[in-house]
């Protein structure tokens, strides 16, 4: 039977004018049939047709996967022998009626192996980028969508609560990170959490994608966390930065600009809009404080299955934000050798305008505050 998300997808393949799409397992597989399928060395492929015609391909150890109330019309299963696998493809592909045109595919998920047996069965078939589908068609979240993501971002503030106070002089980056990543999962973060959290001090923080180390926490450093909760399939995705001890003046500074700057870009946003005019509202602040070099990447990014997704907050996107959208603000200043201030929020286009879904205190505390400790 088929639901609302697939005939919305139809819609768009018609738009595009292809004659279907083809879905390897990813969060757009599990967005628009329930299920939970891994990536492994046998091919699963789920291809929905213009016409809204659904067959999926797939081992049959995972036959059972596929439930009565599933909207996959037709399965094509086969059995550990892979010289019968082309026959399988090939007879999918029999089944959908397709000889020529143009199948989209997700280009950051599809693989050689399900794209090549694809290629096999289907020769008069191109087969194309379908980026433009995929985003349009899980950009704007639903109230129930909404609920999940608020739910993650709720998860992963505790978590971090709860982690900054087994924080020590001495602990290590690595160490920290571990802390934190048990803390997800006790506070109900689902086991697969969107990202390895990013703990970076002192002049590590001046690396936006640091990947925790064996340094060790001293007096004056900064503190800089990047992490997220997984609810449900949905991600929450945060930074904030701390002061361990009397740090250099300067980052309190760096914090308080680039908070100033986390503020204009969360009250830029609103349906109609540009999505390049929140990134244009940050960076005016930090480019108005004489740091505009040391914000080196984008102010934010889609989030909701994935932890980067559409729309991408940089200055030139002219795509209109629309109610629905989620995405993150989070602008930072790097200072290589000194360190570096991010501050990250996750907002959902409201009709009134941007509504942060992540409320943790932005300042640059110290780790002994007051508001940390409730
Ligand atoms: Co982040
Ligand atoms: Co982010």
């Amino acid at each position: 039977m088929q639901n609302a998300r697939i005939k919305k997808l139809v819609d768009l393949i018609q738009e595009q004018d292809y004659q279907g799409v083809a879905i390897n397992p990813s969060p757009s597989l599990s967005y628009l049939s329930g299920l939970q399928l891994h990536l492994m060395e046998r091919p699963s492929l789920l291809i929905i047709t213009q016409h809204g015609n659904t067959v999926m391909i797939l081992p049959k150890l995972e036959q059972g996967k596929i439930g009565e109330d599933s909207p996959i019309e037709s399965v094509f299963t086969y059995g550990d022998d892979p010289a019968t696998w082309p026959d399988v493809f090939r007879n999918a592909g029999a089944a959908l009626g397709i000889t020529t045109g143009k199948i989209g595919i997700e280009p950051t998920m599809m693989r050689f192996l399900e794209l090549s047996y694809l290629q096999q069965a289907l020769p008069g078939v191109e087969f194309v980028d379908g980026n433009q589908i995929f985003a349009q068609l899980r950009m704007r979240k639903d109230a129930d969508e909404i609920v999940k993501m608020k739910k993650a971002a709720e998860i992963a503030q505790i978590a971090l609560k709860k982690t900054l106070r087994a924080v020590h002089e001495g602990m290590t980056e690595k160490e920290i990170a571990n802390e934190l990543v048990i803390q997800l999962l006790r506070c109900g973060s689902d086991p697969k959490i969107p990202f390895e959290p990013i703990v970076a001090m002192g002049e590590n923080s001046a690396n936006p994608h640091a990947v925790p180390t064996n340094r060790t926490l001293q007096q004056g450093d900064v503190l800089l966390i990047d992490w997220g909760a997984n609810f449900d399939g949905y991600f929450s995705d945060i930074t904030r930065t701390f002061a361990f001890g009397a740090v250099d003046n300067e980052i309190h500074t760096l914090g308080r600009i680039v908070h100033q700057a986390n503020r204009a870009g969360r009250k830029a946003g609103k349906p109609g809009l540009a999505a390049g005019l929140v990134d244009q509202a940050a960076r005016s602040v930090i480019s108005a404080s004489g740091y505009g070099e040391a914000f080196t990447h984008r102010t934010g990014h889609g989030l909701g299955m994935e932890a980067h997704e559409a729309p991408y907050i940089y200055g030139e996107n002219q795509a209109i934000l629309e109610v629905g959208m989620t995405f993150t603000v989070e602008p930072g200043i790097y200072c290589p050798g000194k360190g570096g201030v991010r501050i990250e929020d996750d907002v959902v286009v409201t009709e009134d305008g941007l509504e942060s879904l992540t409320d943790f205190p932005r300042q640059v505390l110290s780790l002994d505050d007051p508001l940390l400790s409730n």
